[in-house]
């Protein structure tokens, strides 16, 4: 049974919805929301688990591998299944602005969320290392934008520190709201595999997606809706990678720059996501991420950012280790449509410009 076909029948024997409404309404009773709760939602989550035959066939040993695209949620991040419960309380708190440190994704997501709700955002990013689609964004759901001249996990500091001091809510993943919300990703790809995953490969930055992610696991697996738990298989960029060295990293480097993350907030949870569920974590080059990214791209026509290709990249590198028969889940986080200058310099296509207009010229470039 496709999955949009499982929802709607999960919808008429529940809540009453014909439509996915969102994951606040979608998963209600799992969440910390009330009556009072006014949900702030652009109808996020509900995103496809597709399958991707290449990266299976590479494997090979029978193994199923599919990618949870969340790069298709509202604003082309998995960021919006958190925003949509933090936004949510801030407003049902009466908090009147939000604030978050971002590598891009964060503040459209913040802004977008923040700004239907009635509330200012402001979003703090490291000056000249976001994504341009990440920041055409922010500007254009109406964030006040401050590029600062440090990396992330500086503004991250800042951020904490201001949230403390003025009335202005903190969204980052330390916002426990933000994992309530993307813990719904595990729901949803039970839901439509009907038991959870041997492997979940998933990158890790601030390492909060991994963390919500075990969370949504664990709490299925007691409520009896799997009947099992993954391995927790996290993946970081080589030179950002704190979780794998063991270690702040103060000058992380890497094209993704999604993940370019020294110094993780989440590391003691995503630590304990890795050792409960037997996980493993591992660095993967940039090359890999982009022969990753180029893979799924023009095998599999689906456009993910650098960031997200590091879960198919990590996958690749534990090939060896992949169990039979194993359905696995790479998490792809966001939209490849996020970071256009990563697409234009890494590509395999052929591009012929500024030919004649003419029939003749057209066809003999076709190879005619
Ligand atoms: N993938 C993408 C596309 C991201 O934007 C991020 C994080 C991650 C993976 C890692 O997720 O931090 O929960 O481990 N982006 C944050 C941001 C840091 O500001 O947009 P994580």
């Amino acid at each position: 049974m496709s999955f949009i076909k499982r929802l709607n029948q999960k919808a008429s024997k529940s809540s009453g919805w014909k439509h996915w409404p969102g994951l606040i309404e979608a998963y209600r009773e799992l969440l910390p929301v009330s009556t009072n709760t006014p949900i702030i939602t652009l109808q996020e989550g509900g995103t496809p688990l597709i399958p991707v035959k290449t990266i299976s066939n590479l494997i090979g040993k029978g193994v199923s591998v599919y990618v949870k695209y969340d790069g298709l949620n509202p604003t082309g991040s998995f960021k919006d299944r958190g925003m949509t419960m933090a936004i949510s309380k801030a407003k049902e708190e009466g908090c009147e602005a939000v604030i978050c440190a971002s590598t891009g994704n964060t503040s459209a997501s913040a802004a977008a969320y923040a700004r239907r709700g009635g509330m200012r955002a402001y979003v703090l990013i490291p000056d000249g290392y976001v994504a341009q689609g990440k920041l055409a964004q922010a500007l254009v759901y109406g964030a006040e934008v401050l590029a600062i001249k440090g990396n992330f996990d500086k503004a991250l500091d800042i951020v904490q520190e201001i949230s403390k001091n003025y009335p202005v809510t903190l969204v980052n993943s330390v916002n426990p709201y933000r994992i309530e919300g993307q813990k719904t990703a595990a729901f949803e790809i039970i839901d439509a595999l009907g038991d959870a995953p041997e492997w979940l490969c998933i990158p890790m930055g601030n390492a909060g997606n991994i963390t919500a992610y075990w969370k949504g696991f664990e709490e299925y697996k007691n409520l009896g809706k799997s009947q099992t738990l993954p391995r927790m298989m996290g993946f970081q960029a080589e030179g950002s990678a704190p979780l794998i060295y063991n270690k702040i990293i103060e000058n992380p480097e890497t094209i993704a720059t999604a993940i370019r993350i020294g110094n993780p907030v989440n590391k003691i949870n995503a630590l304990n996501a890795k050792t409960k569920s037997k996980g493993s974590f591992l660095a993967v080059t940039d090359e890999e991420i982009i022969k990753a990214y180029k893979l799924l791209g023009d095998q599999e026509g689906i456009f993910c950012e650098p960031a997200s290709a590091a879960s198919i990249a990590g996958l690749l590198k534990r090939k060896e280790e992949v169990p039979k028969n194993a359905n696995i889940v790479c998490v792809l986080t966001g939209n490849g449509l996020k970071d256009p200058d990563c697409a234009i310099n890494n590509n395999d296509a052929s591009f012929h410009s500024n030919l004649d207009p003419s029939l003749k010229t057209v066809a003999k470039k076709m190879g005619f």
